[in-house]
């Protein structure tokens, strides 16, 4: 399959050197990078401002902004047969981004935000057979919240994760999610590294992917 993965955060420029942004690492979605390479997979990785070396054979984008993000994402989703979106995209960006370095006497004393495009929602008219995966961070409410996401970005799965643990979300290299399926109950998975949750997202889009397949297709080379 060729299958496109979305880490990293985004950052949104107040000026030439101010920027809103959050605390991923990509680490997530490059081990799920990895572990579509291990399995044969063609994939391309779009990411935003990280400190970690591509992983072999992947072919890789770098953006920084949501609105870069999303362009790429369209611009790349018709190559392929999956979409993982683990980027943390931010929301939100300033209203106003200046391209000389605002003064301190000049900095305003309040930051006015616009909302940045959702990208899945975008893509949605898209989605085809495609298989799409996405990533909730949540601290309050996180199957509510998840479900939601779920049902309103059109997707196959999200991947539910509690990020007030110390062991799990941003930064570390383990990982303790609860996948959530459309019509099923939640799956609740064990404290596991990055790279055994990324090889159990790739089982997942194979297998999603083998049960899409119509009969006239099975058997086809
Ligand atoms: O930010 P939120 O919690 O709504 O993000 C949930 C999912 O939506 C993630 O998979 C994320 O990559 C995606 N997202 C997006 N476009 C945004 C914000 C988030 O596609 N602007």
């Amino acid at each position: 399959m060729k299958i496109l993965i979305t880490a990293g955060p985004t950052r949104e420029y107040l000026d030439p050197v101010r920027f809103m942004s959050n605390r991923s690492t990509g680490k997530m979605g490059f081990a799920i990078a990895e572990a579509a390479v291990a399995r044969g997979h063609e994939v391309t990785l779009i990411s935003g401002p990280v400190i970690l070396g591509t992983p072999p054979e992947v072919s890789r984008i770098d953006i920084e902004t949501a609105r870069d993000m999303l362009a790429a994402v369209q611009k790349e989703l018709p190559e392929h047969d999956a979409l993982v979106m683990c980027a943390a995209v931010s929301d939100f960006r300033p209203k106003i981004t200046t391209c000389h370095k605002l003064k301190k006497s000049t900095m305003p004393p309040v930051i006015e935000l616009i909302a940045n495009p959702d990208i899945l929602h975008c893509i949605q008219p898209e989605k085809g057979n495609r298989i799409f995966v996405g990533f909730a961070a949540e601290t309050d409410n996180i199957f509510i919240e998840a479900e939601r996401k779920l049902k309103e970005k059109g997707l196959d799965l999200i991947v539910a994760n509690d990020i007030t643990q110390v062991d799990a979300g941003f930064e570390v290299d383990t990982n303790r999610v609860t996948l959530i399926h459309p019509e099923q109950e939640p799956e609740k998975l064990p404290l596991m590294s990055k790279a055994a949750l990324g090889e159990k997202l790739i089982e997942f889009i194979e297998s999603k992917n083998k049960a899409n397949c119509t009969p006239s297709d099975a058997g086809s080379v």
